[in-house]
């Protein structure tokens, strides 16, 4: 029970509501409501054995302890408690008690176990789920497209996860969606969540991973069907276009010269799939495998609304997209994206097998502003995450 109360109420990212985002104690979709039932029938039964045998410990020290006076000086003697041997009554009593509370459980717990993880015949996507250190992948390998970092899935519907790591061991879980899933390299471990309404549900590696395990977050929006069907076919449709914006085109070549050898866009050239894919990144709500908010002004950031706020150079400020492109690692400890802002780094010389300080491209500020515009640029007509509640 403490254990519980204290996953439940421990210190949680919370939303600019005061609402705790990450609370086991609320479910919100079938599986996990199975597992409320069992968690609360499991912590009722404790409760009760703890009154019965902490009331009947107490009852016994109470009545059976010595007083002045009571102490038998020799086997035999007046204050000798009586002598016996067994209890038949008592002892199937102390047997079948808890056999039976066992066994209750057992049963509950065997059949909330076989409903939590039965596969429905009416998957309505199947996602491929890869976790990454810092950041999660999600791909529709039947649609074609990726989206990282952030789940996006039909409300109301069963929907297939396949999780796999990477490159370490991580683990994929949504705490009020239900279920985790390790993600391990090599292995494909599946998982069925199937949020009741739709909603922002947060969620977050649950593995130590490295240094930055706890900015491992991710988020789940699910849509309603309708709405969902129509950011698939935007998604598969998607095509970086060519901006006539001079700032925007800027953006894009400093992009395709220093981001897309690793990142993909969609109808751009390069990125790899062991990089988060940018394509409609001006539509995702969250950058950074879900820490910091995506906003299309850096006037909207503030402390207040509970925007990270991070030491850079020396001066605490709410960290924005250009900090986050210029010195990732400097916002987000690991991250491994290279920094643009010419600082130092180590790395091995390949002929004499030796570290070496080698400075990282330096970006000009108008460079680093163009490409921020452009990624923010980078959007599915028509659609708003920005205004669906978090949950
Ligand atoms: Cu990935 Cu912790």
């Amino acid at each position: 029970l403490v254990s519980l109360a204290s996953m439940a109420y421990a210190q949680q990212p919370q939303a600019a509501t005061g609402k705790r985002l990450i609370d086991i104690l609320d479910p919100q979709s079938q599986a996990t409501q199975n597992m409320q039932g069992l968690l609360w029938t499991a912590g009722i039964f404790s409760f009760l054995v703890l009154i019965v045998t902490g009331g009947a410990l107490w009852w016994v020290v109470q009545k059976y302890k010595t007083r002045p006076g009571t102490r038998p000086t020799k086997p035999g003697d007046s204050n000798e408690p009586a002598q016996f041997h067994g209890n038949n009554v008592l002892e199937m009593f102390l047997i079948g008690v808890p056999v039976l509370i066992v066994s209750v459980l057992s049963i509950y717990t065997a059949k909330a176990l076989a409903d939590v993880t039965a596969k429905p015949s009416n998957v309505a996507e199947t996602i491929q789920v890869n976790g990454w250190q810092f950041w999660w992948d999600f791909d529709y390998e039947k649609q074609g497209f990726r989206n990282s970092n952030e789940l996006v899935i039909p409300a109301g519907q069963p929907v297939e996860l396949k999780v796999s790591g990477k490159d370490v061991i991580h683990s994929f879980g949504v705490a009020n969606l239900g279920g985790r899933r390790d993600a391990i390299p090599g292995q494909t471990n599946k998982l069925i969540i199937n949020a009741a309404k739709p909603g922002i549900y947060y969620g977050q590696c649950f593995e130590l991973c490295g240094a930055s395990h706890a900015n491992m977050l991710f988020r789940v929006i699910a849509l309603p069907q309708a709405e969902y069907n129509d950011w698939v076919s935007k998604a598969k449709a998607f095509q970086a276009p060519t901006p006539s914006d001079p700032q925007l085109a800027q953006g894009l070549k400093v992009f395709q010269a220093n981001c897309s050898g690793c990142h993909a866009v969609k109808g751009l050239q390069g990125g790899a799939p062991s990089f988060p894919d940018l394509s409609y990144f001006g539509s995702h709500t969250t950058y950074a495998a879900g820490i910091f908010r995506n906003v299309d002004n850096n006037s909207e950031l503030s402390k207040e609304k509970g925007d990270r706020a991070v030491k850079i150079n020396g001066q605490e400020r709410v960290v924005t997209l250009e900090d986050w492109i210029r010195n990732s690692a400097q916002v987000k400890p690991g991250s491994l994206m290279p920094a643009f802002d010419g600082s130092m780094h180590e790395v091995k010389n390949a002929e004499t097998g030796k570290w070496e300080e080698v400075p990282y491209t330096k970006l000009s500020d108008d460079d680093i502003n163009a490409v921020a515009a452009y990624l923010r640029s980078l959007k599915l007509e028509g659609v708003n995450f920005k205004a669906i509640p978090e949950i």
